[in-house]
């Protein structure tokens, strides 16, 4: 059984750094055309190198999301999976967020989601498709400090089984990975402070947080023939966390 990613066309936004640069690099080395999502000139650049072949796309702006898709499937037939891996993350407790803050969480994290997910079905509404989402273990269970982005990740995964349901019979699957801890700059904060680093680890079955590319390898699955009879799935990846 083979993944089947070789040639297939493939969007990944917030490739830049962590889990999406690992999600892009690995869908390159699976042998598919990978376009990879970023903000700044820098990482633009930066991605060039690599050969990720950068496109530049902020998920806030619906019609530049939009855009991006038609523009890859008028170059090459079709965008064969869209990853939308960008997000944003908070620390702050609930009654201290600033409205500016609730809105960058949701335009990201929650509109940014919907609205990809949108122009990729417009796109391709006769011929059907493969989406991976990115949510978060936040979008399933609580914790302090993460109101908004739990809600926003809770969205993820319920527009996930929605959007899977509704569009099963266009031939589009939706599916959806929800991380645990894994060591990247959203992060950093948490690993700063060792008696919460500890904390986390003690709680954590397999005691080390997930790599990047721990992710990237669950999202290749599900975008594979391998997942073919898959949707509407939510697919925890988080060392056994949410499992005790
Ligand atoms: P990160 O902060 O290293 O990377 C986030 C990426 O999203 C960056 O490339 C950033 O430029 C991009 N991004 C942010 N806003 C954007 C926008 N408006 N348009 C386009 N790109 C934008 O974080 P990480 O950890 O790699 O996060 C990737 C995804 O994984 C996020 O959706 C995050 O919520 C999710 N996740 C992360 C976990 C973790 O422990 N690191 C756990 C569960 C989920």
């Amino acid at each position: 059984m083979q993944l089947e990613l070789e040639n297939k066309t493939v969007l990944v936004t917030g490739a830049s750094r962590g889990i999406g640069r690992d999600i892009a690099a690995a869908f390159a080395g699976a042998g598919a055309l990978v376009y990879s999502g970023c903000r700044s000139k820098e990482s633009f650049d930066e991605l060039a190198a690599a050969n990720l072949n950068p496109v530049m796309l902020d998920v806030t702006s619906q019609p530049d999301f939009a855009g991006v898709i038609q523009s890859i499937v008028q170059k090459h037939g079709r965008l064969d999976v869209l990853v939308n891996n960008a997000g944003v993350a908070s620390n702050t407790p609930a009654s201290s967020l600033k409205p500016e803050e609730v809105d960058r969480l949701i335009d990201t994290n929650f509109k940014g989601v919907f609205y990809g997910m949108q122009a990729y079905y417009k796109a391709q509404r006769k011929s059907g498709g493969i989406i991976v989402n990115v949510a978060s273990i936040l979008g399933l269970v609580g914790t302090p400090l993460a109101s908004v982005y739990c809600g926003t990740k809770g969205a993820v995964v319920q527009m996930t089984r929605a959007l899977a349901v509704e569009w099963a019979n266009s031939g589009f699957r939706v599916n959806a990975v929800a991380p645990g801890f894994i060591d990247t700059d959203m992060t950093e904060v948490m690993k700063k402070r060792d008696s919460i680093l500890t904390a986390v680890l003690n709680n954590i079955p397999v005691k080390r947080m997930g790599t990047p590319r721990d992710i990237a390898g669950p999202v290749l699955f599900l975008a594979s023939s391998l997942a073919d009879y898959m949707t509407g799935h939510i697919l925890v990846v988080d060392g056994g966390l949410t499992a005790q």
